[in-house]
């Protein structure tokens, strides 16, 4: 069960990485010299860093081991082989294209099947996957499930696709000008949220009835699977592979970010069943990323992968991990925090506008409250709001998102629960002395995924 913490992390730690905590005033210094950007701080000056989740989990010895023993070939290395067993053993893909990351793998995928003009249609694209279907002159389409824009709303799936709105787009737009519908796994943008089996099979079934394309956004899967075990009826008693398997059945192909639920820090695939597809893909592989057996990888980078993908499947390993996540919202909801409930498989997400009521959106309280998380304790989080969300292109006003949020995504057997509660309780105190929080406004605003390099002063 998510919330069973009777038992501590199922690893020994090895090796460590030491960090240190700056002090309050060489953060406020630090924090003036990154214009109030997370993104633009040194890590080395961070004391617990969830900026993302991605890149950034510890491997394992069997892992290490595995560099050692990469085979290191420009073509058909004994590594590549060992992905290709495993994406086929877990997933049910024969075909295997490595990527130097999961972006890659979209880039590939879309250049071959998004035609100028047709829609993606996705639970809800990651903010990179969007920017892929449009540099391919597609539009991306978000049509989550009602709840998932609703903070407070138990549902167990709200990572899920709105069905009806699916097949009324299909309906509307007509399946030509449909490229493929993605169900990404799980719901990055709505909270880390599941996706439950019932509603990939009803995609799948739309996608049949009008004969288009279903690919699984996978980063996520292992995470998402532990979900569907815990909440989804009739799953209890089935193993992770399994629920895996059953996923991945529903899909044409996926698209992979080792970098999540690979436990790596680097790479990424693309997985297929059709074997016309895959020699498309394969032309653009070689394009973008590198002969299509290694992918802008090393040997060493295939086969460690190959091992995080059967690590993360594992249900104890899972259990620590969501677990982990549990916690910490657990923590932060008793200490009052505003937070989107229930916590998703890789971070909590602090609902900024309840946390700051008042500061107004056009000062971006999600952003202001990632710089007081790094001022009061050193933890560096990431802004999903308003900044993110940039601005209309027509009118060049700011879009307001649904929810401006801040993430703390939580690395993978990074953290102990120790640091979990130097986070919440960093955050309980920026809320006891919420009144004094303002709001940010840009000294430097860029045209474009302007949250990476902008600059701010406080208001
Ligand atoms: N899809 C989803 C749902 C993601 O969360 C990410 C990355 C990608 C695709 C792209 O994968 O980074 O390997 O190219 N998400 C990271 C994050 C960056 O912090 O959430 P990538």
């Amino acid at each position: 069960m998510e919330d069973d913490w009777s038992q501590a992390e199922p690893f020994r730690i090895k090796v460590v990485e030491p960090i240190r905590r700056i002090s309050r005033a060489e953060r406020e210094q630090k924090l003036r010299e990154a214009g109030y950007n997370t993104f633009l701080l040194r890590s080395e000056d961070v004391y617990i860093d969830l900026l993302t989740d991605s890149g950034t989990a510890a491997m394992s010895d069997w892992q290490w081991a595995g560099i050692m023993q990469g085979d290191e070939a420009y073509a058909g290395s004994r590594s590549f082989y060992h992905l290709q067993e495993a994406v086929a053993d877990l997933f049910g893909f024969s075909l295997v294209i490595p990527t130097h990351q999961g972006r890659a793998a979209e880039n590939i995928l879309f250049t071959v099947m998004v035609k100028p003009g047709q829609f993606v249609i996705n639970n809800m694209h990651f903010d990179t996957t969007k920017a892929h279907v449009q540099h391919k002159n597609g539009i991306a389409v978000d049509l989550p499930v009602p709840e998932a824009l609703v903070p407070t709303d138990q549902s167990p799936f709200k990572g899920n696709m709105d069905l009806d709105r699916l097949d009324e787009f299909i309906r509307t737009h007509g399946r030509d000008r449909i490229a493929m519908i993605m169900a990404t796994v799980t719901n990055n943008s709505a909270g880390g949220q599941p996706v439950s089996l019932a509603n990939l099979r009803g995609i799948r079934k739309i996608a049949d009835r009008y004969g288009l394309p279903f690919f699984i956004d996978a980063c996520r899967v292992a995470e998402n699977a532990y979900f569907i075990k815990k909440r989804e009826p009739g799953y209890q008693d089935k193993s992770i592979r399994q629920i895996i398997r059953e996923m991945m059945d529903t899909a044409d192909g996926i698209t992979m970010s080792g970098k999540k639920d690979a436990l790596m820090n680097i790479g990424g695939f693309l997985a297929l069943r059709d074997g016309e597809l895959y020699r498309q893909a394969t032309v653009w592989a070689v394009l973008f990323e590198g002969f299509p057996t290694y992918g802008g990888l090393a040997g060493r980078d295939l086969e460690a992968m190959a091992r995080g993908l059967y690590e993360a499947a594992d249900e104890g390993y899972l259990a620590y991990r969501v677990g982990q996540v549990a916690y910490l919202g657990q923590r932060l909801k008793e200490a009052g925090v505003p937070i989107i409930e229930p916590p998703g498989g890789h971070g909590v997400y602090i609902d900024a506008r309840r946390f700051l009521p008042h500061i107004p959106r056009d000062q971006f309280p999600a952003w202001a409250l990632t710089g007081e998380l790094y001022l009061e304790a050193g933890i560096r989080t990431v802004e999903v709001g308003t900044v993110l969300a940039g601005r209309d292109p027509a009118t060049g006003e700011n879009v307001y998102p649904e929810l401006d949020m801040v993430r703390l995504a939580i690395p993978r057997r990074v953290y102990t629960d120790r640091h979990m509660d130097v986070v919440a309780d960093a955050a309980a105190r920026v809320l006891a002395r919420r009144e004094e929080v303002r709001g940010v406004r840009f000294t430097y605003e860029p045209p474009l995924l302007r949250h990476f390099t902008a600059r701010f002063e406080p208001v």
